[in-house]
C-alpha cells in the first residue's frame, strides 16, 4: 500500500489510532449526485495469489480508483459464504469470507478509502440466507412445525404423498423454487421455498427474528463505519403466507411473493436505523419492477434513498427508447423527491460493449443465449457514448468494474469452467453471468494480467481471454483515446461542474423533433450541454462555446453517428 497516496487530500490520518470520520458530515448530500463504483471482490484485484480477488487486492488498488474520480463503492457480498451463488449465499454476515480476508481489514479498508474520499457501501441479501446458515441447519435438523423452521417456509406438499410441490411459483434462475427436506428417518419430508437456488432458502419476514437480526447486521456495519447497503432482491422479501398461485392477472400490491405493501413497513424500519447514525447513512434498493410508480414508492422520504434503474439499463440503443425511459423515471421520483439512479450494466448483465454492439441492444435475462454475435468496435463506441450520457443525466451514477476499461463479455469461457446457477439451472441454455465477472487486467500482454501477484501458485478463478492485453489498465492510461482515459477525464468534470450530478434538466428539443433526428440534447443550466447522435448520420451540434469532451473526435465540426458531446454553452 503507497501510504503517500493515502495521506493526499485529506487531513485525517490513516492507520490503526486513525478516528473515523462520519462520511456524511462533510456533505450530507452526497449520494444524491454521487459515482459509485461496484466492486465485484472475486474478480478485482488478488493480493494473496491464491488466484481469487480479496480485500488486499482491493486495498492496494484504491489508489486507482481515487485516481478515476469515484465517490464510494459498493462491494458485492464479500461474508462467509458457500459462493453458492457468488457470495449471495450468506452464511456468517458478520464474519469475511476466508478467500477475502479478515474483518479488521474491512475495517481498515473502509478507513484508508474514506481517507480518500471513497465512501464504502456493503451489499445485504434479506430474501434468502445459504443454508449453510445456523438458522437454516436448525430448521433441517428440527420437527415440522418446530419454531426453527418458522424462520424459513417449510410446508407439506401436495398430493397423496406429499410429493407435489406447494405451489408452482417460478424462480427467477430458472426451474423449480421448492425442494423437499428428507426426515432423520430417511423419508421424504417438508418442502421449503426458494426463489433462487436451493442453496439460498427464504426467510419469513413475518418471523420477529428475522426483522430484528437484519437491523442488527445493518448496525454491525454502520457501527464500522460504512456509508450505505445495496439492499439485494428488496422487492420479493414479503410473501402470501397463504401462499397462493400467480395470477394471470395482478392487481398492485397484490402479487404473492413481489412488491407487497408489506415490504414498506420493514424499509421504514431499516430507514429509522440509518437515520440513526451521525451523517447519512444511505439505503440503495436492487428493484427490479415494470411499474415505476410502485417503484418510487419505496423512495419515499422515509424508506430507501435511491434504487438501481433497471428500466434504462434495460432499453435499446435508440434515442426514442431511452429518451421515453429517462422521462418516465424522472418522473416517477419528482413527486418522492429522490434522484434517479443511471447504471450501464452490473454483475448480473451482459457488458455493454457487447450489448450494445448486437442487432437487439437491449437487456433481458430471458433472452440471453450464447453465439449471439456483435460488432465490438461498435459496441465500444456506443458504450463510450453511453458512459457520457449516463455521466450527464441528473442524479448518482454506477459504473460497474471493467466497465471503465471497456470489457467485452467474455464469450468463450470454457463450459465446465462456468460456475453460475443461471447456466446450469436453466440447463444451459442461458449462457450465465460469469462472462461479466472475469477477473479485470491490470498489466501486462498475457493473463493474469497483473490480476495476481508475479509469482503466484494459482490462476485467476476464472481464465480471462487472451486478447485482453490492449484493456489493461496499464495500457489505457498511457492512452489519451482509451475508455480509461475517456471515464477519467468525464468524471473530473462531472466532480468539478456544478451542473453535473443532481440538478436541473431540459431537453432542447420537442420530443418529436428528437425521434426524427435520433439525437437527445439536454442541459443542465450553468451552461452545459450533453448531445449524443443515435442516427447514422453527422449532426450539427448546437451553439456553444466550448467542446468539453467528446466520445470520438468530432468530424468538420460536426457529431458523428453514436457518439455523445458535452459542450459549454452560453445559457
Ligand atoms: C440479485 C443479485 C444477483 C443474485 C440474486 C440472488 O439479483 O444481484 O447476483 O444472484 O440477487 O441473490
Amino acid at each position: 500500500m503507497d501510504t503517500a497516496v493515502l495521506s493526499t487530500g485529506t487531513d485525517q490520518h490513516v492507520g490503526s489510532e486513525s478516528v473515523l470520520v462520519s462520511p456524511s458530515a462533510v456533505d450530507p448530500l452526497w449520494w444524491r449526485s454521487a459515482v459509485i463504483y461496484q466492486i465485484y471482490i472475486r474478480s478485482f484485484a488478488d493480493g494473496n495469489g491464491d488466484g481469487t480477488g480479496d480485500l488486499a487486492g482491493v486495498r492496494s488498488q484504491l489508489g486507482y480508483l481515487r485516481d478515476l474520480g469515484v465517490d464510494a463503492i459498493w462491494f458485492t457480498p464479500w461474508y462467509a459464504s458457500p459462493l453458492a451463488d457468488g457470495g449471495y449465499d450468506v452464511e456468517d454476515y458478520l464474519t469475511i469470507h476466508p478467500s477475502f480476508g479478515e474483518l479488521a481489514e474491512a475495517e481498515a479498508l473502509i478507513r484508508e478509502a474514506l481517507a480518500l474520499g471513497i465512501r464504502t457501501i456493503i451489499d445485504v441479501v434479506p430474501n434468502h440466507i445459504s443454508d449453510q446458515h445456523p438458522w437454516f441447519k436448525a430448521a433441517l435438523a428440527a420437527e415440522p412445525g418446530s419454531p426453527e423452521r418458522e424462520r424459513f417456509w417449510f410446508r407439506p406438499g401436495r398430493g397423496t404423498n406429499g410429493d407435489e410441490m406447494p405451489n408452482h411459483w417460478v424462480s427467477n434462475f430458472s426451474g423449480d423454487t421448492w425442494t423437499r427436506t428428507t426426515g432423520a428417518d430417511g423419508t421424504p419430508g417438508e418442502w421449503y421455498l426458494h426463489l433462487f437456488t436451493p442453496e439460498q432458502p427464504d426467510l419469513n419476514w413475518n418471523h420477529p427474528d428475522v426483522r430484528r437480526m437484519h437491523e442488527d447486521v445493518l448496525r454491525f456495519w454502520f457501527d464500522r463505519g460504512v456509508a450505505g447497503v445495496r439492499i439485494d432482491s428488496a422487492a420479493l422479501l414479503v410473501k402470501d403466507p397463504a401462499l397462493p398461485e400467480v395470477p394471470d392477472v395482478v392487481a398492485p400490491g397484490e402479487h404473492p411473493n413481489t412488491d407487497r405493501d408489506e415490504l414498506h413497513d420493514i424499509y421504514r424500519g431499516w430507514r429509522a436505523v440509518a437515520d440513526s447514525y451521525d451523517g447519512t447513512r444511505i439505503l440503495v434498493g436492487e428493484i427490479w419492477l415494470p411499474d415505476v410508480e410502485r417503484f418510487a414508492k419505496y423512495l419515499r422520504a422515509d424508506e430507501m434513498h435511491t434504487a438501481f434503474n433497471f428500466d434504462f439499463m434495460s432499453r435499446p440503443w435508440r434515442a426514442g427508447e431511452l429518451r421515453e425511459s429517462i422521462d418516465s423515471m424522472l418522473a416517477a421520483h419528482a413527486p418522492v423527491g429522490a434522484p434517479s439512479t443511471w447504471v450501464l450494466s452490473n454483475h448480473d448483465v451482459t457488458r455493454p460493449v457487447t450489448r450494445y454492439g448486437r442487432d437487439d441492444t437491449s437487456f433481458a435475462f430471458a433472452t440471453k443465449r450464447f453465439h449471439t454475435p456483435t460488432d465490438r468496435a461498435l459496441g465500444t463506441r456506443r458504450a463510450r457514448a453511453a458512459a457520457l450520457l449516463t455521466a450527464a443525466l441528473p442524479g448518482s451514477l454506477y459504473v460497474y468494474q471493467g466497465d471503465e476499461l471497456g470489457l467485452p463479455e467474455a464469450e468463450e469461457l470454457p463450459l465446465d469452467l462456468l460456475q453460475d446457477p443461471m447456466y446450469f439451472r436453466s440447463d444451459g441454455i442461458d449462457p450465465g453471468r460469469d462472462g461479466c465477472r472475469v477477473p479485470m487486467p491490470w498489466s501486462g500482454d498475457k493473463p493474469p494480467y497483473g490480476f495476481t501477484p508475479s509469482g503466484a501458485a494459482s490462476a485467476p478463478w476464472l481464465p480471462q481471454p487472451d486478447d485482453w492485453a490492449d484493456l489493461t489498465v496499464e495500457a489505457q492510461v498511457r492512452d489519451s483515446g482509451s475508455m480509461l482515459s475517456l471515464y477519467r477525464t468525464a468524471l473530473g468534470i462531472r466532480r468539478s461542474h456544478p451542473a453535473l450530478g443532481d440538478g436541473p434538466f431540459t431537453w432542447l428539443d420537442s420530443e418529436e423533433d428528437e425521434r426524427n433526428s435520433g439525437v437527445l440534447a439536454f442541459s443542465r443550466g450553468l451552461g452545459f450541454v450533453s448531445i449524443t447522435n443515435f442516427s447514422d448520420a453527422p449532426v450539427t451540434l448546437p451553439d456553444y462555446t466550448r467542446l468539453l469532451l467528446s466520445s470520438v473526435p468530432l468530424e468538420n465540426g460536426l457529431l458523428p453517428p453514436d457518439s455523445t458531446a458535452w459542450l459549454r454553452t452560453q445559457h
